[in-house]
């Protein structure tokens, strides 16, 4: 090698280890999980396979990856920032951060051009001022910003909450998702290379679904994201129960959004609200045990899971307690078919009423307080713009032998475990708001009031995740319908199993703006 041309290699080795950190192609990989009960997705359009059921309307090549896929991540990072010099920002997102930003077709099964490391973009309303984007997206709530809204939504004030989410300091947050930590860290680290000094860390939570065969149970245990709605046009095809929900419920711009006049740049956007949402899961099971219910013919440990289940509204597999009311039944849990192919009305059973009988599911269990189905009549009906996709993952490690054998959650905060909370929607105060407020929330609902025409004592607020309104201290929660031999029964829950560790609202561009009007 002449002189020359060693200096050449030498300066050229020099400029790769300067250059961005070395990423990973693309590939035909999957990057997400299906555990056993929750519903196929859609094949890619783009793939080998074409899904008849994918209607032209949905534009899946411009919305963003995380927004129809649910619950089905690996491992997952939430990187909060804030923009220092909106200039730099905008010039990099339009040529740089757009083209590593993934769509939903990449994500989907057959596709050959699945990314190693997902990456999504989300800003809060303080974002788009940031970078001068006035546009009014005609969503209150979204403009408020959540720190304002804490206590509508039930937090005890924001003293729980993490500190970087309690104020409007947050403008934007990155979610970055791989089947290894490594790869995630590799693509901030290209990310943060790109934009330099013109952002700021705020805060981070990484998330990772459980190990084995817990993986798609939230830390309680029971399989999250199977009540997750069909969307029209995207995955109705597979789904035979309950009826598929408008995508303009989730997606702007698409049919069904019951808002209209919003900017053309925006379709194909959604509101995305997240949460950190701590669970005790010691205290959890403790209160379970010390409830267990006398049903005979059970076992104190088949009574112990039945109150459990009640609490939830479905068994730890995934099967919901309205189809398998005694015992749970592993085989419906895991069976995309069934599982969510209930409404909680028995025309079948003569005399019963939706509208009274809690003996199968409680109006108090947690999956009816949130989408209650039939119970309010045709879910397509008056009721149907009160849904939500969510997209979350759990946060923080297993329970340890100590945390479990002292019935407490150890206060290590590198022990923290719980929910990072991810909900799509294409207007807030009827998606996520609506929800926790006037139905988890509202002690109510949906018994004890003549609205519904529901008849029965207060059904009380969500055991899980409601709160008495209002009050700073927790007040004791008290439900009903738990215990299927006497449904008045009231039962009182005097202390929290999840706490809010605050949040941020954001809105999920369509891929599009992000080279057009966020950069420009
Ligand atoms: C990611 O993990 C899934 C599920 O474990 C596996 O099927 C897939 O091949 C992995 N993909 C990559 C890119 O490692
Ligand atoms: C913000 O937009 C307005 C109106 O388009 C423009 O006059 C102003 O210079 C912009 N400011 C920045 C910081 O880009
Ligand atoms: C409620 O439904 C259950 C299960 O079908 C039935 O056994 C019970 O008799 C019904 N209760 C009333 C009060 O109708
Ligand atoms: C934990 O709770 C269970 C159920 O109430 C009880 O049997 C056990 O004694 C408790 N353990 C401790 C250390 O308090
Ligand atoms: C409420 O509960 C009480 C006490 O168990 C019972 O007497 C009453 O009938 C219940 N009311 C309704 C509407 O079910």
């Amino acid at each position: 090698m002449k002189l020359s041309s060693l200096s050449i290699f030498i300066s050229l080795a020099i400029n790769a280890a300067l250059a961005a950190p070395e990423i990973k192609r693309a590939s035909s990989d999957p990057i997400l999980i299906n555990p056993p009960g929750f519903p196929s997705l859609p094949s890619s359009r783009t793939g080998s396979r074409i899904a008849p059921q994918v209607a032209t309307t949905l534009n899946l090549n411009d919305i963003q990856g995380d927004v129809l896929i649910g619950m089905r991540k690996i491992k997952e990072l939430f990187f909060f920032f804030s923009i220092k010099d909106a200039a730099t920002f905008k010039s990099k997102l339009g040529s740089d951060i757009h083209s590593l930003v993934t769509n939903t077709n990449q994500l989907l099964s057959g596709s050959s051009n699945v990314p190693v490391t997902a990456v999504n973009i989300a800003f809060s309303n303080t974002g788009l001022l940031a970078l001068n984007v006035t546009d009014d997206l005609l969503d209150p709530d979204f403009v408020s910003g959540q720190f304002a809204e804490a206590n509508d939504l039930g937090d005890a004030g924001t003293s729980n909450w993490v500190s970087g989410f309690a104020g409007t300091n947050i403008h934007g947050v990155f979610l970055l998702a791989a089947n290894h930590t490594q790869d995630i860290d590799t693509q901030l680290a290209n990310i943060q290379q790109i934009l330099g000094d013109s952002i700021t860390e705020i805060y981070r939570l990484s998330g990772a679904a459980r190990p084995g065969h817990e993986q798609g149970h939230e830390h309680f245990g029971f399989l999250d994201g199977v009540s997750n709605p069909a969307v029209q046009g995207f995955d109705d095809g597979d789904r035979p129960q309950p009826a598929a929900i408008a995508s303009g419920r989730f997606i702007l711009g698409t049919d069904g959004d019951t808002v209209s006049g919003r900017p053309d740049w925006t379709t194909g956007g959604s509101f995305l609200v997240f949460r950190q949402l701590q669970q005790k899961v010691p205290e959890f099971n403790k209160y379970v045990e010390d409830n267990a219910l006398n049903v005979p013919g059970l076992s104190q440990q088949e009574n112990t899971d039945l109150f459990g289940a009640r609490l939830i509204g479905r068994w730890k597999s995934g099967a919901p307690i309205d189809l398998a009311p005694l015992r749970d039944d592993p085989a419906l849990g895991a069976d995309s078919q069934r599982n969510n192919n209930f409404n909680y009305d028995h025309p079948d059973i003569s005399g019963f009423d939706v509208k009274s009988n809690q003996t199968l599911c409680p109006f108090s269990a947690h999956v009816r307080k949130t989408r209650p189905r039939a119970t309010l009549g045709d879910e397509t009906g008056a009721f149907d713009d009160h849904h939500i996709i969510r997209s979350g993952i759990p946060y923080g490690p297993e329970v340890t032998d100590a945390e479990a054998s002292s019935n407490q959650s150890s206060t290590d905060p590198s022990l923290e475990r719980g929910l990072a909370f991810v909900a799509y929607q294409s207007n807030i105060a009827s998606g996520f708001k609506f929800i926790q407020q006037s139905w988890v929330d509202n002690a109510q609902f949906p018994a004890d009031i003549s609205v519904f025409g529901l008849t029965g004592n207060t059904t009380g607020v969500d055991p899980i995740i409601g709160r008495v309104g209002g009050s700073a201290t927790d007040a004791p929660r008290v439900i009903t319908g738990t215990d299927p031999l006497d449904t008045n029964k009231a039962f009182t829950i005097d202390s929290e199993f999840v706490i809010s560790r605050g949040g941020e609202y954001f809105f999920s561009p369509p891929i599009s703006a992000l080279s057009g009007r966020l950069s420009t």
